[in-house]
């Protein structure tokens, strides 16, 4: 059993505080991999804001469980070593399916865990979620659950249209839990195709597709049943135009990608949503900036070499969303 007060992590409890009354999110960034971790780090130092690092089962399946947490806790020092004097740093298990998989996390170091029992009938998503509370809450874990089901495909939990949480539900559910935050649906989804193109209209001017807008009546609802209670948004990302030309410009194929755009996000961090996912937009700022180097250098063949621009890629975009749509800068 580790702690992660010994590596130096917080759980979520005073930052979504924080958020809450100062009106701004904190991001929650997905890696998979050490660039990933380096340009979260470098942007979260740079901008002292708090941050949460996400971990999925496929992220533990693909760089090894083991080897991801000790990357977080060799996040906690660079971060120091880099200048940022007080890290606030969340490691979180991002959409647990079991009590087993939140259970491993919870005693190998993580700060916070998903329950994502989103999927399952109401009362089963309340009895798994709140033994997930029960037992990480003995070591002073925070939990996430999810009420409402997204749009598309999460990790194992598939669904073929988004189901809005329901606000009638949500009192009942955070108070028979117990759960300290609860990502709600109301019109995001994963990944780089957040709608078809016949569920948006076409700007005029540019041809590009315009997505429908988040349904934040029910979000103002959900905040007047619970008010102060931490809402999470997960799906966030905005799929920035700029990185899917780069793809498509340099050999890739990404037709019709659409994301939730970020004058939206910037309205939803004002209010309880104090938790902002956010992986595809890193995907693409890396595979974007791989793809233009390679495409430039075609004798080149060092990793350092391509990892180099798609790290800073990455940087800038985590600056820019922490900055410039979720407020978080200069908050911790
Ligand atoms: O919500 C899903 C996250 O983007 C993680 O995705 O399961 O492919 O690691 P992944
Ligand atoms: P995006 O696919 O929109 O980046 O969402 C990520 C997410 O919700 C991780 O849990
Ligand atoms: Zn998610």
């Amino acid at each position: 059993m580790v702690s992660y007060k010994e590596l130096g992590l917080v759980n979520t409890r005073e930052m979504f505080k924080k958020a809450v009354a100062g009106g701004y999110a904190i991001p929650a960034f997905n890696f998979n991999n050490m660039e990933q971790l380096q340009a979260i780090i470098m942007a979260a130092a740079e901008t002292k804001s708090p941050v949460i690092l996400q971990v999925s089962k496929g992220a533990r399946n693909y760089a090894n469980a083991t080897l991801l947490r000790y990357m977080a806790e060799g996040a906690v020092a660079y971060a120091k070593e880099i200048g940022w004097e007080n890290p606030q740093i969340c490691l979180h298990l991002d959409h647990g399916s079991s009590f087993e998989l939140c259970k491993d996390c919870v005693d190998m170091g993580f700060s916070s865990v998903m329950i994502d029992a989103s999927s399952l009938p109401y009362e089963e998503n309340i009895a798994l979620t709140k033994k997930v509370v029960d037992y990480a809450h003995q070591y002073d874990v925070t939990v996430e659950a999810e009420l409402g089901v997204l749009a598309g495909v999460e990790d194992e939990v598939s669904a073929a249209e988004s189901h809005y949480t329901k606000p009638e539900e949500v009192i009942d559910f955070a108070t028979r839990t117990g759960c300290d935050s609860l990502a709600i649906s109301i019109g995001t989804s994963h990944g780089a195709y957040k709608f078809t193109p016949e569920q948006c209209t076409r700007d005029p001017k540019t041809g590009r597709l315009v997505p429908p807008p988040l349904a934040f009546n029910v979000l103002h609802e959900i905040e007047k049943k619970l008010p102060g209670f931490p809402i999470v948004l997960h799906g966030s990302s905005s799929v920035p135009q700029e990185y899917v030309d780069m793809c498509n410009q340099y050999g890739g194929n990404l037709p019709n990608a659409v994301g939730i755009p970020e004058e939206q996000l910037r309205e939803a961090s004002k209010s309880a949503v104090c938790k902002i996912n956010i992986d595809s937009d890193s995907r693409l700022a890396m595979t974007g900036a791989i793809r233009k180097y390679l495409a430039e250098n075609p004798s080149h063949f060092d990793p350092r070499q391509y990892l180099t621009p798609a790290r800073e890629a990455m940087k800038q975009m985590y600056i820019h969303k922490i900055v410039n749509v979720l407020g978080s800068n200069g908050k911790a």
